[in-house]
């Protein structure tokens, strides 16, 4: 199977992995046109986009998935071929707070967006594609053994995941009933580049800058399989272009670790490329109240993905930390601008009562 598409719209691409999926195709696959539906909430930035805004094949258009009259308008403006679908609430700790904007987001979001596709492709099915990127989390938690595979029974607990799980179904419905061609990706936990800083990795890289205690849930014992941003938007890219009609691929990086082991080692590398003595910024870290209903552990078993698909991750995690701490002490002004009142007021609402001092 091979799809190049010729109009592809992208919701969400102002947000972390978004932002890195433009910024690898735009410049890559010139004739095809790349126009970024995002609604720039808290978590979208189009600083993110400064090295592709001016080139002919990207447009941007401010504007919400939920909006069925905008939708019909884009598509017949552009004629889409192809949607890759990004945009979401994507904090589990937010979702805990108010599961509100998730549910309208990523469930109602992704039923219009993909009533929109419907309407559009009636009669050109075969010759246009729907991307829903989604997570592992739909899979629940894991023990300390195996892994999840494509045939994993759904099973979410936090209520972002439901939300996921939600939408994964819908899409999966409107292929069975009505024939959208879809294909759908679950990946693990992503880092690198233009990730807000509220997710562990880049929180704790501030944090450590600042000198600012790190918040570790429970005893750091929950474990996340981590995959750099640039081995998944390539990942992306294969399964948009060569995966069948109807399947579903899982994206893992193989990179397993305790939540305390990785806040070590990223305090670590602070040091080292901060020119500190190793080990000085370890005395940060607090732990603090539990997330409530905390997966233990999420692994995939991406073995289709490399044999079926020839894609393999080119970071370990040794090399994307490396990557992902000298990125962010150069981007210190773009992580600052970001850090509103927002921020701050949900940074106060989510570790004041959790034991931080
Ligand atoms: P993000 O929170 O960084 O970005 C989300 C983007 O969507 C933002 O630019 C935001 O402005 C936009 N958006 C939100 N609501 C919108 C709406 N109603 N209409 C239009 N745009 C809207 O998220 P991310 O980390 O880049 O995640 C992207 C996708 O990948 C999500 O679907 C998420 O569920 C999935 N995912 C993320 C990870 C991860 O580790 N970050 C892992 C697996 C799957
Ligand atoms: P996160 O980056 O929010 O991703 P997810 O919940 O989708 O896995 O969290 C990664 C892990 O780090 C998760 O087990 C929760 C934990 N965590 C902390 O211990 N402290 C924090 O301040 C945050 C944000 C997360």
């Amino acid at each position: 199977m091979s799809f190049a598409p010729s109009a592809v719209l992208v919701t969400g691409g102002a947000g972390f992995i978004g932002s890195n999926y433009l910024l690898h195709v735009v410049p890559r696959y010139a004739d095809t046109l790349f126009v970024n539906l995002d609604a720039l909430t808290y978590a979208g930035n189009l600083a993110n986009l400064t090295d592709i805004e001016a080139r002919d094949n990207y447009r941007f258009v401010h504007g919400d998935v939920t909006d069925a009259d905008l939708l019909s308008r884009l598509f017949a403006e552009y004629g889409f071929d192809a949607v890759v679908h990004f945009a979401a609430e994507s904090h589990v700790d937010r979702s805990i707070l108010d599961p509100t904007a998730f549910v309208r987001t990523n469930v109602h979001g992704t039923l219009v967006l993909m009533q929109a596709a419907r309407a559009a492709w009636k009669g050109s099915e075969d010759i246009c594609r729907f991307h829903h990127i989604s997570t592992d989390e739909v899979f629940g938690s894991l023990g300390p053994e195996g892994h999840f595979t494509a045939d994993t029974s759904y099973a979410p607990r936090s209520p972002y995941a439901a939300s996921k799980a939600s939408a994964d179904h819908l899409v999966r419905a409107f292929a069975t009933t009505y024939g959208l061609p879809v294909v759908i990706t679950n990946t693990s936990n992503n880092y690198g580049p233009w990730q807000f800083p509220e997710k562990l990795i880049p929180l704790v890289i501030r944090n450590a800058v600042a000198g600012e205690p790190i918040p570790v849930y429970g005893r750091g014992e929950n474990v996340r399989d981590w995959l750099f941003v640039e081995d998944h938007v390539e990942a992306l890219d294969r399964v948009l272009r060569s995966a069948p009609n109807g399947s579903t691929w899982l994206i893992g990086g193989d990179q397993e670790i305790s939540n305390l082991e990785l806040v070590e080692r990223l305090l670590d590398e602070v040091d080292r490329q901060t020119g500190s003595q190793v080990g000085t910024r370890r005395p940060l870290i607090r732990f603090v109240t539990d997330r409530p209903g905390h997966d233990f552990r999420y692994a995939l078993d991406s073995s289709p993905i490399q044999e079926q698909l020839g894609w393999q991750p080119k970071h370990d995690l040794e090399k994307g930390l490396q990557r992902t701490v000298r990125w962010y002490l150069d981007h210190i002004r773009w992580m600052e601008n970001i850090l509103d009142g927002e921020y701050r007021s949900y940074y106060a609402t989510q570790y004041g009562s959790r034991g931080m001092n």
